[in-house]
Formats: structure tokens, sequence, C-alpha cells
């Protein structure tokens, strides 16, 4: 397993496949402005079977596709059917707004995907369609249904809390949990990319002390899970009586640098070394080049990228990246 100058073992390639999103989350995307990468800057279905075959290769054991929105892209379900068809690939996961999942949960499924994560911000209709702009409560809903009916589980659901939005409906989506066996995680808000959305992140941010506040205020006290797995961004407790799992990932409050497992793949191929920083390494070239050993340079690449991984966020003295947002890396 290759690991960094902090002695961290990266073994987890977060891949985002397009920087477009059916949603404009008002700390995510601004409603105007935006440019999209044209499609043939984005990698095939093939040249990202080629990045796992490396990644794998070089001891990357968990993949993740993100976006934007991965389900916009039409040829998603051929490209996790090509990582899965990798020997030595591991679980393959998704992260998602769930708003195309109601029909695209079975031939995801049937691809080779094991799970996903939903980003869902609320349960209030109201609520959620004004923080996730353009979202649909009714479509999310039926997504993340059939996805557990196909079998795209455990269930996670991921909410950013965001004050003067939904900072009090944590409470209506913790009580999920005594039904569910979902986990259903806290995000802090963090700013990203220097725009209006990134100004929004640092005036709407409520710490998780205060999400978890809220909680034990209406269902009292949860009690910490010992953790599986030290690379968990999420601190994991459950409710008294509840099937499902409270989380809570504090990349503000409680950076969890030290542990971070990540490398990041952007939907036109750079290898992304931090979420909260712009330090990129080219991949696309290399893929592109028309070498016979295309997959060991992509390897070689990796390795470097690895090397060069940053620890260490600044994101309390207000410094974070200007050149990408959210959307273009991928979460
Ligand atoms: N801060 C924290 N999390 C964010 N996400 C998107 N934008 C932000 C932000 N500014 C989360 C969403 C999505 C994941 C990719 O990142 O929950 O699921
Ligand atoms: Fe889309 Fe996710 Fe950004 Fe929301 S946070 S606009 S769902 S990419």
């Amino acid at each position: 397993m290759p690991r960094d100058p902090f002695n961290r073992e990266i073994d987890y390639l977060r891949i985002s496949v397009t920087d477009r999103c059916n949603f404009r989350c008002v700390y995510c995307m601004p409603l105007d402005g935006l440019r999209f990468l044209p499609n043939n800057e984005l990698l095939s279905p093939a040249e990202i079977e080629t990045v796992i075959r490396a990644a794998v290769a070089v001891g990357f054991r968990k993949f993740r596709f993100t976006g934007g929105e991965p389900t916009l892209r039409l040829d998603l379900p051929e490209i996790i059917e090509r990582a899965a068809s990798v020997p030595g690939v591991g679980q393959l996961a998704l992260t998602t707004n769930a708003m195309l999942l109601d029909t695209l949960a079975e031939p995801l499924k049937r691809a080779g995907l094991a799970r996903i994560n939903v980003h869902l911000d609320s349960l209030n209709r109201e609520t959620l369609e004004r923080q996730m702009r353009w979202a649909n409560f009714d479509h999310m809903w039926a997504g993340i249904m059939a996805a557990e009916r196909v079998g795209l589980t455990p269930i996670k659901l991921n909410a950013v809390v965001t004050a003067g939005y939904n900072e009090n409906d944590v409470v209506d989506l913790a009580r999920l949990t005594f039904e569910r066996d979902w986990h259903v995680r806290f995000i802090e808000l963090m700013p990203l990319g220097g725009g209006e959305c990134a100004r929004l992140s640092v005036k709407r941010y409520v710490s998780n002390i205060e999400t978890r506040r809220r909680i034990e205020s209406a269902f009292g006290p949860l009690s910490e899970l010992p953790s599986d797995n030290p690379a968990d961004e999420a601190q994991n407790f459950k409710l008294a009586g509840a099937r499902g799992v409270v989380g809570f990932i504090s990349p503000v409050s409680e950076p969890y640098c030290g542990t971070c497992n990540r490398m990041r793949l952007t939907a036109d191929g750079k290898f992304h070394l931090c979420l909260l920083n712009d330090d990129e390494m080219d991949v696309r070239k290399a893929l592109r080049s028309g070498a016979a050993d295309v997959e060991q340079q992509v390897g070689a690449i990796l390795i470097r990228a690895v090397q060069h991984k940053p620890t260490g966020h600044h994101l309390l003295e207000g410094r974070s990246t200007r050149e990408r947002s959210m959307y273009q890396i991928g979460g």
C-alpha cells in the first residue's frame, strides 16, 4: 500500500466523473456564471478503467464515484462495470443526490456497485428545496428506497448543516435511525473555491458540537460506537433504542487530516492531492499519449501524487481552495 511522507497509507481513490449537477446547493454551486467541462475533457470509461487498474496495481483498494452528480453520466453503468471487472478492486461505492436513482439503482447494482451515500440535507420539503435548489424530495426519497430495495446497503445519508436553512432539521434526520438501519451523518460546511458559495459557507457554518447538542436535547445522550476503521472520517454514535447510526463529519472543528487515506481524481483527469488545497497532477495527458505502457505511467504519477500529498488545512485561518469548488473535486 502506498504511504505518503506523513506515513499515512493512501489506498482510497475518489473518482469524480462529471462536474455537472442537476442541483444547485447554496454552498456548492452558484445559479449563474458556471462553466462546465466539455465532454472531450472528461475521462472516458476506458480511461477511468485504466486509472483503476493502475491504482490497484500500486495498492489502492477502495474506490468511490462522485461528481458533481455522477448519475448525470449516461455511461455510469459502463464505468462501474469496467471498474468491477478489475481484479482486486474491492467494494465500489457512489456518492449521489439520489434524484435519478429510482430507475438507476437496479442497473448500477447489476453493474457491480456495492453501496451508496446520498446527499440529503432535510426531510422538510421546503428547507430541502431552498437549500438544495432544484431538488425534489419525492424523487430523492424514491431513489433512496430503490437503492435499499436492490441492496445498495448500508444506506448512508449525508446532510451538510447550514445555518438559517436545515440547522433545526437535524433532529428529524436523526430520528430516521430509530426506524431504519441507515447511517445519518452530519457534515460541517467547508468553504471551497473562493466564490459566493465559499463566502456563504463561512457565514452559515454550524459546528457539529451544536448539531450534536440539538440531537441530544431531543432524544437523550448519544453513545459512541467503537471505530472499526481508523480512516473513517465520521465519528459514529447511536441513540438509545435506535437501529441506525448517527455520524458526525467535522473537518472544521476536528480536522482528521492525520488519518486521511484519500486521493482524488477530477473529472478532467487530474489527481487532486487534498480536498482543501489546489495542488494537482495531470494524468489525462499520459492516458492519451498512446504509449504502450500507459498503465505503468499512470501508476508512477499516482505514486508521485501520494508522495506529494499535503497534510493539515488552514480553514480556521480563512484559507481554502481558490481554483476548484466541491462540484469540481467530488467531496
Ligand atoms: N461543505 C461540506 N460538504 C459539502 N458537500 C458539498 N459541498 C460542501 C461544503 N461546502 C458535500 C455533500 C456531498 C459531498 C460530495 O460533499 O454532502 O455529498
Ligand atoms: Fe450537486 Fe452535490 Fe454540489 Fe449539491 S453538493 S450542487 S448535489 S454536487
